[in-house]
């Protein structure tokens, strides 16, 4: 009805795009986030949209502010437009998101500031989840009922949201209930942003959904929004290993946001979208080969409507502003046919300490082997250390970094005499600048670390130099003085594929 573009859309008619097609034979969902006011306005963006999703998500039209510009008024309108859409191109609709502490409606701050315990935060609550859910009972398959509820930053380890502090952390569980009781069908996920990768975030997630399906909580799936940035995203193996515990729990696992920012790495457009490409590859393929990943969506598809541009103008997504296919499009291709990137050979010397200490030193205090419990192998530690920057240094690594890319670090460290602190990936770089000598420092990637468990520090990078380089060393630094540093399996390869 509001939607011209289904009457004129080839979609309507039946063509299936290259990516919905390997979509459905690879079994899994491809879906993307849906901007209304693009879809209204650009044929081109209709069309793609109908032709190479087979599910859909608004972007925000379903979010609490948006639907409900005043107290006990919805508008429904924009929501309504997506799903009729999207039934009109036989696609799926996974509603996004019932409770978040942004987009909130204006109205509520005031509606509950002489609110003592919460109860009418939680009517309020209620009656929002109760009404979307209801409104689009049978038409929407799956719901975020809860978005970004956990902050590793704060005291407590939950955003301390206004959900949070009026309601305590069982606000999670009673929305989960809510939703199920307005739709018993549809599906309920937890969505959460920076959990894609194994750590600290994606531990304590995980041991809330445990805890949360230990009281009956009716959760049947959990998002990984995966906003990654090309020099920051998991290794297949981290992000297959993560899909799978979470899966093991009994949720459905899906990539929820995906997207790819690039202006964050070093190197000309064409190298930072053959990056671009290998992340996109990376993160559909491991859900595509892990049977408990049930699909991917997009957070958009054409670089002309991306929120990350939000933040200055970036190119996150697989096409570009005048909706051709980019690299990162054929990316999303070869992850849909299983197809994963292939690593190339350690370009570390030594990496796992197995010939000694090698070329391996540090830049202050004292180095030493020394083999852990709960990990095979040798460690190289640090200790003696005076300030945050104080380092393990590899030899050097100039040889074997060919300039471009990309390439991707992995690493797994831990800590002595501290619970936590950051350990960051360095590349230094010396180069000669017009005869004169310079030092640059490439951040590879930081990992909060602690001393109970060893963790994976991973990152990308491509090299782009100022001059003529004359030695390039990595090192790994960060943690507070006074705590020991310890590291194990570094890798460097030159990805492909
Ligand atoms: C973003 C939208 O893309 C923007 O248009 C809006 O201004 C802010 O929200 N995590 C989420 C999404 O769960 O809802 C956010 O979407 C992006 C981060």
């Amino acid at each position: 009805m509001t939607d011209p573009a289904a009457e004129t859309s080839p979609a309507a008619a039946g063509t299936t795009g290259e990516l919905r097609s390997a979509a459905a034979k690879a079994g899994k969902r491809l879906g993307t986030a849906v901007n209304l006011t693009a879809l209204n306005a650009e044929p081109l963006y209709a069309q793609i949209l109908g032709e190479q999703f087979d599910s859909v998500t608004p972007e925000n039209a379903l979010k609490w502010g948006p639907l409900t510009p005043e107290q006990g008024v919805y508008d429904w309108a924009a929501a309504d437009a997506i799903v009729e859409f999207a039934e009109a191109h036989a696609q799926v609709v996974k509603g996004h998101t019932l409770v978040w502490h942004e987009q909130l409606p204006s109205w509520l701050p005031s509606a509950v500031s002489a609110d003592g315990d919460g109860a009418q935060l939680s009517a309020l609550l209620q009656q929002h989840i109760k009404d979307t859910v209801t409104r689009y009972r049978g038409r929407v398959y799956a719901w975020d009922v809860v978005n970004e509820a956990v902050n590793i930053d704060t005291a407590s380890g939950y955003t301390e949201s206004v959900f949070w502090q009026k309601l305590g952390p069982d606000y999670i569980e009673q929305a989960f209930r809510w939703a199920r009781e307005a739709d018993p069908d549809a599906l309920l996920l937890y969505n959460e942003v920076g959990i894609e990768r194994l750590g600290p975030k994606s531990d304590f997630t995980y041991a809330l959904m445990q805890q949360l399906l230990a009281k009956g909580t009716p959760i049947d799936g959990i998002g990984f929004q995966s906003h990654v940035s090309i020099h920051r995203y998991p290794s297949e193996a981290n992000l297959r290993a993560n899909i799978r515990r979470f899966s093991e729990l009994g949720l459905r696992v899906n990539i929820s946001e995906l997207d790819a920012r690039t202006t964050l790495l070093p190197g000309d457009a064409a190298q930072r979208w053959e990056a671009q490409r290998i992340a996109y590859q990376q993160v559909v393929g491991a859900c595509v080969v892990e049977p408990g990943c049930e699909g991917v969506t997009l957070w958009g598809f054409t670089d002309k409507y991306s929120w990350i541009n939000d933040d200055g103008p970036d190119d996150p997504l697989p096409f570009d502003r005048n909706y051709q296919p980019k690299p990162a499009y054929l990316g999303v291709l070869q992850g849909l046919a299983g197809e994963l990137p292939t690593p190339g050979e350690n370009l570390i010397s030594n990496g796992d300490f197995s010939a000694g200490l090698g070329a391996w030193t540090a830049s202050a205090g004292a180095l030493a082997l020394a083999t852990a419990g709960d990990r095979p192998g040798w460690q190289a530690c640090v200790s003696g250390r005076t300030a945050e920057l104080d380092a393990l240094v590899s030899g050097p690594v100039l040889d074997a970094l060919a300039a471009g890319g990309p390439h991707a670090l992995s690493a797994w460290v831990r800590l002595n005499g501290a619970s936590s602190g950051v350990v960051e990936a360095t590349l230094n770089v010396t180069e000669l600048v017009d005869g004169a000598e310079s030092h640059a420092a490439l951040s590879l990637g930081a990992m909060a670390a602690s001393d109970v468990a060893w963790v994976e520090l991973t990152g990308y990078f491509g090299l782009g130099f100022a001059g003529t380089p004359t030695a390039i060393s990595l090192e790994f630094s960060g943690p507070p003085a006074g705590v020991d540093l310890c590291v194990m399996d570094v890798n460097v390869a030159r990805v492909g594929g």
